[in-house]
């Protein structure tokens, strides 16, 4: 039998398209295994939305070139998309490079690989097709994951996203209601819909079902307890979102909206589509739902031309939204993308200068937001047990961790099962408290 060894880097997307190849080398008999010392197929699924991860894969290629004698090498995902066969140049002990438009392709260049082909590529981005197979080994036996739509059709000056992942594809929607019910009687009880850019679902069958007729639809699935999507665009993120959500307990009450900058005229510089109000009436709508939602964010500091003035305007939108938390990021030149081209590009030292200050005053907002928990009874999902701390490890349905104690005589909680836990304390990033005896 033979043996893979796989890696994978970047998002969500990345972690979930890992799952749906290892079903498909598991399917063809090959054996996983946890070191790529034992393996005869090492495989890297890699992510380049900022240089540094990009490079992570050919430090992990260079690391292993001496021990790669009988092994074979393959790059997938959006640095081999982005690379093609320049990476066969750089890392000649690579056989395989595919990137995830291409992976309906694989049990194909599965068996050019076993025939003893030295190069096999799979690059193209012309496709309709979506990557959807019945061969996916999840991770996680609670919360599952489900791709509903796939590439990016926004030209986001900074981002190499439309160029590793082509076109937008969405999926029918009885495909993935067929799917999230097969989950759920599997004993899956939380789902998150992934795409890059979730709002833009069109179901193509004639039902034509949008993303807000999508969560409404998945909310019904009976046995599901939770379910989230990521990641949205400002510009199509509409209202009836957010009515599904106050509608549909089963919605969690969280949104990912990221903003990346709170100034004009950067957005229009990174070909946002939409003003810095045009976001903030989306935040209104959320601010003012019956449901309590958190709202988290993206935010990229030092774009080509920000003014000490832009980023002002960012740290005040901080105050305006207090988000619940957040992802910053120091912006990175990348291949292909139209930012290359623009002037005034910022040094490393006042991009991290930026990058600090941004953060801080995040933490600040973090440590002030959740110490309101304290007091709160909230429902947490038991991801499972820190030996260290002796704690449970849970999550919110806002997505905060809270990690708790059992009094006295409540029986141990098993992962994946959800309990009532009073909030005690309250950290920048995560919550503490004791679990509650219910009834
Ligand atoms: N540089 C820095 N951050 C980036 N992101 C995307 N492209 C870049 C880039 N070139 C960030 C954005 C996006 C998140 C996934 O990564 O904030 O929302
Ligand atoms: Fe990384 Fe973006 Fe590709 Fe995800 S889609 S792996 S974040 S480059």
């Amino acid at each position: 039998m033979k043996s893979f060894y796989i890696e994978t880097f970047g998002c969500q997307m990345n972690a979930h398209d890992s799952e749906k190849v290892v079903g498909t080398l598991l399917e063809r008999g090959y054996e996983q295994v946890e070191e790529p010392a034992g393996a005869d197929l090492v495989l890297y699924n890699t992510c380049s939305i900022r240089d540094k991860a990009e490079q992570k894969v050919f430090s992990r290629l260079q690391q292993f070139k001496k021990e790669s004698k009988g092994k074979v090498f393959g790059v997938l995902g959006c640095v081999a998309q982005q690379e093609g066969e320049r990476i066969f140049e750089r890392a000649p002990h690579v056989s395989l490079v595919c990137g995830s438009a291409s992976y309906t392709r694989l049990p194909e260049l599965l068996v050019q690989i076993e025939r003893g082909d030295r190069r096999v590529t799979g690059l193209s981005l012309d496709t309709e097709e979506t990557f959807e197979t019945p061969l996916t080994r999840r991770d996680n036996p609670h919360r599952a994951y489900i791709t509903i739509i796939e590439g990016c059709d926004k030209s986001c000056a900074y981002c190499v996203v439309p160029f590793t992942r082509g076109p937008e594809r969405s999926r029918t929607g009885a495909s993935i209601i067929e799917e999230a019910r097969q989950l759920a009687s599997m004993g899956y009880t939380e789902i998150q819909l992934l795409g890059q850019n979730v709002n833009s679902y069109l179901d193509p069958s004639p039902e034509g079902w949008n993303l807000a007729r999508l969560l409404r639809e998945i909310a019904r699935v009976p046995g599901l307890r939770r379910v989230r999507f990521t990641t949205s665009h400002p510009r199509d993120f509409g209202r009836d979102i957010i009515e599904a959500i106050d509608e549909n307990p089963v919605l969690c009450n969280h949104v990912h909206l990221p903003v990346q900058s709170g100034a004009d005229s950067v957005l229009a510089r990174m070909q946002r589509l939409y003003t810095r109000s045009d976001y903030m009436r989306r935040i209104d709508w959320m601010k003012n739902s019956p449901r309590q939602i958190a709202i988290t964010t993206d935010i990229i500091v030092g774009f080509p031309g920000e003014t000490e003035d832009d980023f002002k305007q960012t740290l005040a939108l901080l105050d305006e939204v207090e988000y619940d938390s957040l992802f910053s990021f120091k912006y990175s030149k990348r291949p292909n993308t139209p930012a290359l081209a623009l002037d005034e590009h910022l040094s490393e030292d006042e991009k991290g200068a930026r990058l600090t200050i941004l953060q801080e005053k995040q933490r600040a907002i973090q440590i002030r937001r959740n110490a309101d928990l304290v007091g709160r009874t909230e429902e947490a999902m038991i991801e499972g047990f820190n030996k260290a701390t002796g704690q449970w490890i849970g999550r919110t349905a806002q997505n905060r961790t809270l990690n708790f104690t059992l009094p006295d005589g409540l029986p141990v909680p098993a992962p994946g099962r959800y309990m009532p836990v009073l909030v005690t304390r309250a950290g920048a990033n995560s919550l503490a408290g004791e679990a509650v005896r219910t009834a």
